[in-house]
């Protein structure tokens, strides 16, 4: 998309930032893709920023064509759900794993690349389309190319990210239901069995020359941490492979914003509370801050209800305290980083 400078004063309502607005000493103070809005304008006018770079203005057709490509990622998503619920079922059935299924389904979620905007709002809001395990490996499949993408990697190395995604819990259709539904806590004993997963995924891809090695050990590694806290080795730092680190921020993300039998799901910003405190020492630090630089920009616009039982939008994610936004309520403006009290309930 081309891009255009403009000053700050001339910038529409609704115009997306192509480039990070920095202040004098380099801090970041609007991320790049956040849709501009009158609270973020004014509030670099008051900054004194003199000039931005913009996405060039998109004309009434353009308009058109993003809902359309919204519609498109949408309907995009619910085939490659469905694919990987035919894949996971004829595996379940003791099938093999067919090469061919995952690089149809690979190039599908690749095809929507470029549509990080649709992207993060479809996967915020197609929770419930099927069973959890389906849409699971899927929206890890989808994370992990964004990531792949923020950090610049090349087009095979996000096709394989998105493969290491799509597969890395495939070891699970070895696991009893029992153990694998439980609704509840499970005891040590099953937890051990449930450990299992990693090495059960790898063993079913291993000896297939189509998946890379950097692919398998993403399966395989998906739950070490780099503090050395995970399994099933417990290896630590660089010993883990960069798929298994990718994997591993996209999988607690989609597992925390997820509602489960046995637990009720977080909003985003709780889980980027969490990810900036314990998930500092655990995962990868570039994979996480690329993570956190990227995502929460695109919360701009989302409506929210707060824990004061009033709904609002979310204007505002500060770079620098990504884990509390600004919200308006109607000609209110909270900023949640200076009311301790006040937080994001949930996502409406
Ligand atoms: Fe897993
Ligand atoms: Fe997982």
């Amino acid at each position: 998309m081309d891009k255009v400078s403009i000053p700050v004063s001339c910038c529409e309502v609704g115009e997306i930032l192509a480039e990070d607005v920095l202040n004098e000493w380099g801090i970041i103070l609007v991320s790049q893709n956040t849709i501009i809005n009158q609270y973020i304008k004014n509030k670099l006018i008051e900054m004194r920023i003199p000039n931005i770079l913009v996405y060039m203005p998109v004309s009434l057709q353009s308009y058109s064509d993003g809902d359309m490509k919204y519609n498109e990622v949408k309907k995009n998503y619910v085939e490659v759900v469905m694919s990987v619920k035919g894949i996971l079922n004829e595996l379940a059935a003791g099938g093999k794993v067919g090469y061919e299924k995952i690089f149809t389904v690979s190039q599908l979620i690749y095809s929507s690349v470029n549509e990080s905007t649709s992207l993060i709002k479809c996967l915020a809001e197609m929770r419930n389309i099927d069973e959890y395990t389906y849409t699971h490996s899927v929206n890890v499949a989808f994370y992990s190319m964004l990531i792949a993408k923020w950090l610049n990697l090349p087009e095979f190395k996000i096709h394989e990210a998105i493969q290491a995604g799509l597969l890395h819990d495939i070891g699970k259709v070895k696991i009893s239901d029992e153990i694998l539904n439980k609704k509840g806590k499970l005891t040590s004993e099953e937890y051990e069995v449930m450990k299992k997963h990693s090495i059960y995924g790898y063993d079913l891809i291993k000896n297939m020359s189509e998946f890379s090695d950097h692919i398998k050990n993403g399966v395989l590694m998906h739950h070490e941490r780099m503090d050395g806290s995970g399994y099933p080795y417990g290896i630590s730092g660089v010993s883990i492979w960069l798929y298994a680190k990718i994997i591993s921020v996209s999988d607690i993300y989609d597992a925390m914003t997820h509602d489960r039998v046995y637990k009720k799901k977080a909003t985003p910003f709780e889980v980027f509370q969490m990810f900036l405190t314990t998930g500092m020492c655990t995962l990868d630090t570039l994979v996480l801050k690329t993570f956190l630089n990227k995502l929460p920009a695109y919360f701009v616009g989302t409506t929210v209800e707060l824990n004061n039982g009033e709904t609002g939008e979310i204007v505002y994610v500060p770079p620098h305290d990504i884990a509390s936004p600004v919200v308006r309520v109607a000609k209110k403006y909270y900023d949640l980083s200076s009311i301790n009290e006040l937080k994001i309930f949930s996502m409406i």
